[in-house]
């Protein structure tokens, strides 16, 4: 890598400086200096590399012995990282994804995704010849082309030609292959996987699942917040009246009961009645406001259905959100939604859903610190906070996210 600038620092990359065990340590040690942990210990070769404090011309020869599997300039921590990549998680809207191969990216990884006759292919958005970016490049007849020398690669990712040779039938090294992902396309959203053994299921969401519903897909936005916040936002009831106060929120005199969380096999659910301002239901019941059941069910770690049921009605919306962890502090937000009209008025629906995102955007991409405090006692909780306290506590006891830094 030639690199003329010195890299400028990121504070989140702190959280990068982790040691690993068991790593050859470079001659000479190297150190970040980012952070006190790493000042007086020797790095690792690749995880300075990685970190983006030692810039090299050239690996040396004993490189993949050293390598790490972790993206360049991760902004998880390691621990984290590493659980995080055993999850499902939504990358793009499959109508999105047409004739061209389409970048994406997934905690800190780069990805390209390829539509095929059998479905949508991904892969890391890196040749495996030279290191190109294949997004960069075409898709012919089922075959992903990178846009440097040629090379074909089919939708299980193994290279099937090279212009290039003199003898067209020659063997293709079985080197020469695509890191393909595994991918599932659900409620018109496409899933991947860093992992080849995915540790937790997709979303089940009701409503949506139901074929006889048409689908109405919010265009994606992307906040600069973490993915955990965006959740947490979205599962927060009691700032409706405050938020909201240009679309459904009620009034800020209102109180909320205390309501009971519970575990589910995914994740966790709630119910919680609210009285709306306004009303936005296309059911004919007359009013200036609406009372509402509304029913939470997430699954972890970042996917939340909210079913909702107006009083005296036959009318229910079912309103799914799910967030790729682009980055920790990038938060890529992808909604579907339904009705039991069986075809919602798709334009009132992105429009007003857009107009809820933009009121709670620039509040949650302000909230510090940006990463979630999973140790409940880190912030102040209030009665209506029993939803927060159940996720924080749920991502720390399932899976161990927020682990020591250092260890
Ligand atoms: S770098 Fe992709 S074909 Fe050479
Ligand atoms: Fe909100």
């Amino acid at each position: 890598m030639v690199e003329t600038e010195p890299r400028p620092r990121k504070p989140s990359l702190a959280r990068g400086c982790e040691l690993p065990a068991g790593r050859p340590r470079l001659q000479g040690s190297p150190v970040c200096g980012n952070c006190g942990a790493c000042r007086s210990r020797p790095l690792p070769l690749s995880f300075a590399v990685h970190c983006g404090f030692l810039t090299i011309m050239f690996l040396p020869l004993n490189a993949s012995a050293s390598a790490t599997d972790l993206p360049h300039e991760c902004t998880f921590a390691e621990a984290d990282w590493r659980i995080l990549s055993r999850f499902w998680h939504p990358i793009a809207f499959c109508h999105e994804i047409k004739e061209r191969p389409v970048a994406a990216r997934l905690l800190d990884v780069d990805l390209v995704i390829w539509r095929t006759a059998n479905g949508l292919s991904v892969a890391r958005d890196l040749c495996p010849h030279r290191g190109t970016r294949l997004s960069a490049g075409r898709v012919d007849a089922d075959q992903l082309i990178c846009p440097m020398h040629g090379l074909h690669f089919d939708p299980a990712g193994l290279c099937t030609r090279i212009p290039s040779n003199p003898d067209q039938n020659a063997r293709i090294s079985p080197r020469l292959r695509l890191q393909s992902l595994l991918t599932q396309e659900r409620f018109g959203i496409l899933w991947t996987c860093l992992s080849d053994e995915p540790a937790w299921p997709l979303p089940d969401w009701p409503g949506l699942r139901d074929p006889a519903l048409r689908k109405v897909f919010v265009p994606a936005n992307t906040w600069a917040a973490a993915a955990s916040r965006h959740v947490e936002n979205f599962n927060d009831v009691a700032h409706f009246p405050w938020v909201h106060k240009e679309t459904f929120g009620g009034s800020e005199e209102d109180r909320f009961p205390s309501y009971k969380v519970t575990d589910t096999d995914y994740g966790l659910t709630f119910d919680l009645g609210y009285d709306e301002g306004g009303n936005r239901f296309p059911d004919d019941v007359p009013g200036d406001s609406r009372h509402v059941v509304y029913t939470y069910e997430l699954t972890y770690p970042f996917s939340t259905i909210i079913i909702i049921k107006p009083n005296d009605s036959w009318y229910v919306q079912y309103f799914a959100d799910t967030v790729c962890p682009v980055s920790a502090y990038e938060t890529k937000i992808f909604q579907v939604a339904t009705d039991t009209t069986g075809a919602p008025d798709e334009a009132f629906l992105i429009r007003e859903s857009l107009t809820i995102n933009d009121e709670d955007k620039a509040l949650v991409e302000a909230q510090r610190p940006q990463d979630l405090p999973l140790n409940v006692r880190d912030e102040v909780h209030i009665p209506a906070d029993a939803m927060s306290i159940a996720y924080r506590r749920g991502l720390v006891r399932h899976f161990g996210l927020g682990g020591d830094l250092f260890r």
